[in-house]
């Protein structure tokens, strides 16, 4: 599997399970989020692994390390490809999620979420956060410091990330827009543009998801990578 791409299933079961049937897994990963997760619930993260797709089980865990552990542990079981947490849960709940994964000899990659990249500077100042971009580093360094595989960030963020955290740290980015887009990201590049600054992987949702083609438009974004 050779495509950064990974796609944002944020729809309902039926609609899910077409996209996924319409694209191929050497195309694609495939996202499920807390929209589908919790209206279909683990049997959708199962069809498509039986589809043959590699999946990002994106729930942004954020709790006590206890819990965390535990539902780190399930996503485990579902045979996931990726997972991710909440940076800001802290490291003795980051350590409890990869400990999770101790007994487990081809474990899923584990993420953390620094700063949701619908975030403005202005929104962050709203939640006491100062400065948006020293956040983003500190919480991927705690990422690092603390054995987690990489980050989510936004894909302007990355090149700084990897001179923090070294270039095989991970670096997962959602607001990738092919052209400009007015919705509610609003850190964004398009996928050259992101792949030029060194993310690894693209999360790409609406423009594929909600396209009137949507094969098309992500076999318009694999020519644009020249995949
Ligand atoms: O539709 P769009 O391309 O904006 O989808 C982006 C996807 O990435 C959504 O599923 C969203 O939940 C997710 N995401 C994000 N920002 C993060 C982490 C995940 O936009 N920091």
């Amino acid at each position: 599997m050779t495509s950064p791409i990974i796609i944002a299933l944020d729809a309902n079961y039926e609609r899910s399970m077409n996209l996924a049937k319409s694209f191929d897994p050497k195309m694609c990963r495939l996202k499920v989020g807390s929209q589908l997760f919790t209206s279909i619930g683990p049997r959708v993260v199962e069809e498509l692994c039986s589809l043959g797709y590699e999946v990002f089980l994106d729930l942004k865990f954020h709790d006590i390390p206890n819990t965390v552990f535990g539902a780190v542990k399930s996503s485990a079981e579902l045979g996931v490809w990726m997972l991710n947490v909440h940076i800001s849960g802290g490291s003795n709940m980051i350590k409890h999620a990869k400990r999770a994964l101790d007994t487990y000899t081809n474990p899923p990659l584990i993420v953390g979420v620094t700063i949701l990249t619908s975030l403005s500077d202005k929104d962050v100042d709203e939640i006491g956060i100062t400065n948006l971009s020293k956040s983003v580093m500190n919480l991927s360094r705690l990422a690092k410091d603390n054995g987690l595989d990489g980050v989510v960030s936004s894909p302007r963020e990355v090149a700084d990330i990897k001179k923090h955290c070294g270039k095989d740290f991970i670096t997962v980015t959602p607001g990738i827009r092919p052209t400009s887009i007015d919705d509610d990201q609003t850190r964004i590049l398009t996928p050259k543009e992101a792949l030029d600054n060194g993310s690894d992987y693209l999360v790409i949702g609406r423009p594929v998801t909600e396209s009137p083609n949507p094969l098309k438009s992500l076999e318009q974004i694999l020519k644009d990578i020249e995949i």
